[in-house]
């Protein structure tokens, strides 16, 4: 007997529920006006299905449950710690390995602890993409952050296996206009989240570190998404194919000096961050800062339960069924959504599908917030919150208030790890697909109120009428 099962299903048992609010429409209307029509403030409770984030959204196993029991919260020298410190330095090979609150905390730090040691003030950090709180923790320390990612990174319909990649030649271009002096790390980001969750190759890691072991410079991985990149590299690249993604991920981390990591995303947690690094005087500076900001260096922020679940975490995720699955269930939903001509980024990413609201909402100008749009359409029509990746998160606005558009108008459908089934996928994709059929019914939206920075979080807007529209 042959069976050849063709359903991918999730592997896990489902041990333990959480209802899901099943409020009406009217209801949802009234919510996301009262929201001022912004995603952020609504209640999770009148959401559906939430795909604002795969971060801190993890379900725990069994197991990380049970581990927490075992917490030791010891102030100093927790055995949670040990065990935490024993299983990502089996995976990373890093000699110093700290916990942090979570990952901005780590990159807090690395960057302090770098520009105090460093002499020249006027400092350039490049990467393949930072995300935003990257990108703020470096400019807030007054130093630059340089994105060079690769031409086909840019293009949202381009199909190429590893649009995450660092563009090498800009790097080189980089080190030899500023100097290496003037670049205290070169960072690159596992997956590219902004991107949509596009990796990066092996073959690109060992040319970005090649070149920063000859111009000296540490070279520093944002390995939020670490395992999911293990799994494309295993799937897509020539010789990886026969090697646990355990091994792709030693490999890779052994081309780095260091890493900082949001424990939220790969570390199947709800709460944490790491960082580590080879360097001892580097660390020694870490140390010292983390006792200011996070707590002592064995527990950083986190509590030994946290640590214990984590250490659990960090082994599961590198489970290939649970990789498979992973990856399978964005490609599922990306699938579902090309099968209706939805316009998405492709290749699916590791995380999240990525609609292209400009593509698909052509009547709505950039500047009337196509991809915000279509968000809050979504939830009033099916509870489903999504993020807005598009002018309203990045457009450039000058000193006279004048606003020019972000490059794409792009709407995230992040997805929780372990948290939703197949059928909850299906009520997306239908729910997309309704809106993308009755697509002349959503309309432009205008701000009414806007903070003078991260103005995503608490802007209040309203739709446009037909009329203003015409
Ligand atoms: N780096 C990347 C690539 C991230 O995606 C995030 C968070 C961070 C760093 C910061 O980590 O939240 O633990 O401080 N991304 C979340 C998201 C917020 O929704 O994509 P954190």
């Amino acid at each position: 007997m042959t069976f050849e099962a063709k359903t991918a299903f999730e592997p896990f048992r489902i041990k333990s529920i959480e209802p899901i609010g099943l409020i009406s429409k009217e209801q949802r209307r009234r919510a996301i006006a009262d929201a001022g029509y912004n995603i952020f403030n609504l209640r999770a409770e009148d959401i559906l299905i939430d795909l604002q984030t795969d971060s801190g959204t993890t379900a725990m196993s069994a197991e990380q449950w049970s581990g927490m029991l075992r917490g030791d919260e010891s102030y100093s020298g927790s055995r949670s710690f040990f065990k935490f410190r024993e299983v990502f330095a089996d995976i990373s090979g890093f000699e110093h390995i700290f916990p942090t609150h979570q990952g901005r905390a780590a990159e807090h730090i690395l960057f302090t602890a770098l520009i105090a040691s460093s002499k020249r003030k006027d400092l350039v950090i490049p990467s393949n993409v930072h995300f935003d709180t990257t990108r703020a923790n470096i400019e807030i320390n007054g130093m630059e952050a340089r994105d060079l990612l690769i031409a086909e990174g840019r293009e949202p319909m381009l199909d190429y296996p590893f649009k995450g990649n660092l563009d090498t030649q800009k790097l080189k271009a980089l080190i030899a206009e500023v100097g290496a002096d003037r670049i205290p790390v070169c960072m690159v980001t596992i997956t590219n989240n902004a991107g949509g969750g596009q990796p990066v190759s092996m073959q690109n890691i060992r040319e970005i570190s090649s070149i920063c072991r000859e111009a000296k410079i540490p070279f520093f991985i944002d390995a939020c998404r670490f395992a999911e990149n293990a799994m494309f590299i295993k799937l897509r690249e020539p010789g990886y194919a026969d090697k646990s993604p355990r091994e792709i991920a030693r490999e890779l981390f052994s081309y780095a000096d260091g890493c900082t990591v949001s424990a939220k995303k790969d570390g199947m947690v709800n709460m944490g961050g790491i960082l580590a690094m080879n360097n001892d005087a580097l660390a020694e500076r870490c140390r010292n800062l983390m006792v200011v900001s996070e707590g002592f260096p064995t527990y950083g922020g986190l509590a030994g339960y946290d640590l214990e679940a984590l250490a659990v975490g960090l082994n599961e995720v590198l489970d290939e069924n649970y990789l498979r699955y992973r990856l399978g269930q964005c490609e599922y939903l990306g699938d579902k959504l090309l099968a209706r001509r939805i316009p998405i980024v492709r290749p699916t990413g590791g995380h999240a599908v990525f609609i292209d609201a400009g593509a698909l909402l052509p009547h709505i100008p950039a500047l009337q917030y196509p991809a915000w749009a279509l968000s809050v359409y979504l939830y009033e029509l099916a509870g489903i919150r999504t993020c807005e990746i598009g002018s309203m998160l990045f457009a450039k606005i000058d000193e006279n208030g004048k606003e020019s558009a972000a490059p794409y108008e792009l709407l995230r459908l992040a997805l929780p790890r372990r948290v939703y089934t197949q059928a909850h996928l299906d009520y997306v994709a239908e729910a997309v697909a309704y809106a993308a059929a009755h697509k002349n019914e959503i309309r432009g939206m205008r701000i009414d109120y806007q903070a003078p920075v991260l103005r995503h979080f608490t802007a209040r807007l309203s739709w446009i009428d037909e009329r203003e529209a015409a």
